[in-house]
């Protein structure tokens, strides 16, 4: 298909043509599709409201595209293939043809449990399958999937089930990972004792470990499709109907549900799952993130499989049974394009080039790099040691929000530069503000990431709350989309993210708001008030730090500062728990009473000197003794 760039002419010419005429160029791509029925606009939108529509009054079902339309052309094709915890489980292969079948099967199995178009569906169900067909099957029928990722506590799955009010739940027995076996139901049933809106809950079997069914509520998923059809007419959608909700952290304490729509974020997966990885016919590409976060939405499921690729899915981690474990599935596979993140990367590269000597890696042709800062070592070591110099490194950034890949080099078409995400995509349109809001041309400058003109798969509002959506992305400069990123481009013209400038700290790759945790330590009942900055960590990137004050009542800090750990892992999970949690007499505060994170910041990363002026603080006392009891 016309619609890969091949060099960097090429580049350059889509890039014009996409600003020049965003209309033309967004429909030449578009028409590649299968619809129902086309738009009669390409685009309609403005940034105040939000209001941003793509493709409108098309008529589609996404999974026609990521299914039907590739039976006859490549149905015996792989299109997934899962690759378990344990290595010497056998793998599956799911072709296109038998991935179609269990996802209509699926599909008119929740069908049956009376789920219909509009109904959320939450998929809480670790790295297997179907995952991916529960996906798709909600898809195909018109219902919105949530999928929360599976190490998210009973009380984060509640809270995100009744946010969206979800009439199902998908989810399995428990889940293998590494040497560990996990409760997953277990968790379900604690989540959905405070859910009212939950009627049905199916289960997959996967690890046998015991689990309750409650009768009248629980179904197996073999019983649920137990000889159902493998046929399916999809459901007709509207372009802008709802695809799936994805609640993601922000700077407040509670989880927003991130909205995609159909039309566009099928037109935009595709396209820059194509471009970036310079996917060719037959490849096999792996992508490690996990079903849960955004990125294993836009590119394990939807945009590979939309390009009719072979995607890979992985069950296990990293380091399991040994740290070659990931350079054993690229030789064993054969992988061709690989996608993964940089805390991963620092992870691996904690363990020498030993483990990798072992295999050849030839098969690799691109290297991937998503959901926080790649550092320049890192980079260097991922580029000279997994591609042995031979593969161009793609340092993607992107946002749950933002649904696609919007600044990445295009694999051996756009030039790369460690650490650096370098050039817009075609169609996207970045400008840097400064903190007044002026737009900074030009060269050499750093300041705010904002996009001036819609993309197909931005964020359309943010669940039941547009305001918020307004308020957060489209309230700090007028009529612009904040990204919530700092960023720098250079003299050549480069784009280098260089973090958040909101709080939001990125953990392993996991964003975090840090009032989400600060709200999960404060259900301590001895806990008085909180405060958490991230700071820089080996090897997740950002660590997080807690001070807390508490009401001590002769117990020891030890057993507080545990106890205190565990409620978060409990409310939240352990994602979220503090790596180091410091108890404080005080907080610094302004007069007018807000938190001087900046300076908590400072000593969080173990720079004490120069913290400025602290004589205008409230309390300046209190520096001096969390200075003195810093970790
Ligand atoms: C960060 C993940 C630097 C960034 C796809 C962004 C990155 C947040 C990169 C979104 C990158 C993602 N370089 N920073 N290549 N990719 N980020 O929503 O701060 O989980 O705002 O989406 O991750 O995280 P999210």
């Amino acid at each position: 298909m016309s619609d890969r760039i091949h060099s960097l002419g090429g580049y350059i010419h889509e890039y014009q043509k996409s600003v020049q005429d965003p209309e033309t160029f967004w429909a030449s791509i578009a028409d590649s599709f299968h619809w129902q029925k086309k738009w009669d606009k390409l685009v309609e939108w403005n940034f105040d409201e939000p209001k941003v529509e793509w493709f409108k009054n098309a008529k589609l079902n996404i999974t026609e595209n990521v299914l039907d339309r590739h039976l006859y052309t490549r149905g015996d094709q792989a299109a997934i293939i899962w690759e378990p915890n344990d290595p010497n489980e056998e793998h599956i292969t799911l072709t296109y043809k038998e991935l179609h079948a269990k996802v209509c099967q699926f599909a008119n199995a929740m069908k049956a449990k009376g789920i219909k178009k509009g109904d959320r569906v939450i998929i809480y169900i670790p790295m297997v399958p179907e995952a991916a067909i529960a996906m798709l099957a909600c898809a195909r029928i018109g219902a919105v999937h949530s999928v929360v990722f599976a190490g998210f506590s009973a009380s984060a799955l509640a809270d995100r089930i009744n946010d969206c009010e979800a009439k199902m739940v998908l989810t399995s027995d428990g889940n293998f990972r590494g040497a560990k076996q996990i409760p997953v139901k277990a968790v379900v049933d604690e989540a959905v004792e405070n859910t009212p809106s939950i009627e049905t809950v199916i289960t997959l079997k996967r690890t046998g470990q015991e689990v309750t069914m409650k009768e009248g509520r629980d179904i197996w998923w073999h019983d649920a499709i137990d000889g159902v059809s493998t046929e399916n007419k999809a459901e007709a959608m509207d372009a802008e109907d709802m695809l799936f909700i994805l609640y993601t952290s922000g700077s407040t304490g509670k989880p927003k549900g991130v909205v995609h729509t159909c039309g566009g974020y099928m037109v935009y997966t595709y396209y820059s799952f194509k471009n970036v990885f310079q996917y060719n016919q037959g490849d096999v590409y792996w992508c490690t993130a996990d079903v849960g976060w955004i990125t294993g939405h836009s590119y394990i499921v939807y945009g590979p499989l939309l390009a009719g690729a072979t995607s890979i899915m992985f069950e296990g981690v990293p380091t399991f049974p040994d740290a070659g474990r990931f350079w054993q599935v690229c030789d064993k596979h054969q992988v061709n394009q690989f996608y993964t993140a940089p805390t991963a990367i620092r992870a691996l590269q904690a363990f020498g080039t030993e483990p990798i000597e072992p295999y050849k890696l030839d098969s690799l042709k691109v290297l991937g790099s998503v959901g926080e800062p790649i550092n320049e070592e890192a980079w260097h070591w991922y580029h000279d040691h997994v591609g042995k110099g031979r593969c161009p490194i793609v340092d993607t950034w992107w946002q749950t929000e933002t649904g696609g890949i919007l600044i990445s080099p295009l694999a051996g078409v756009t030039p790369t530069k460690p650490a650096y995400a370098t050039l817009p995509l075609p169609g996207i349109q970045p400008v840097i503000l400064d903190n007044e809001g002026n737009e900074l041309k030009g060269n050499s400058v750093e300041g705010n990431l904002c996009i001036k003109f819609p993309w197909p798969s931005m964020l359309r509002t943010t669940y039941g709350d547009h305001e918020r959506c307004r308020q957060t992305y489209f309230s700090s400069f007028a009529g612009h989309y904040f990204t919530g990123d700092g960023v720098k481009r250079d003299e050549d013209g480069y784009y280098r993210i260089l973090g958040r400038v909101d709080d939001v700290i990125n953990v392993s790759g996991h964003r975090m708001g840090t009032a989400e945790v600060e709200n999960a330590i404060n259900e301590h009942p001895m806990v008085v008030e909180s405060a958490v900055v991230g700071y820089p960590h080996d090897i997740k990137g950002q660590g997080i730090y807690a001070y807390v004050i508490c009401d001590m009542e002769g117990r020891s800090e030890e057993s507080l500062q545990n106890e205190i750990k565990q409620t978060v892992t409990k409310i939240i999970g352990p994602i979220a728990k503090p790596d180091k949690l410091q108890i404080v007499p005080g907080l610094p505060k302004t007069r007018s009473g807000k938190i001087m994170r900046r300076i908590l910041r400072k000593i969080a990363s173990g720079d004490a000197s120069n913290l400025g002026d602290i004589s205008t603080l409230l309390n300046p006392e209190v520096v001096e003794a969390i200075k003195e009891g810093a970790q």
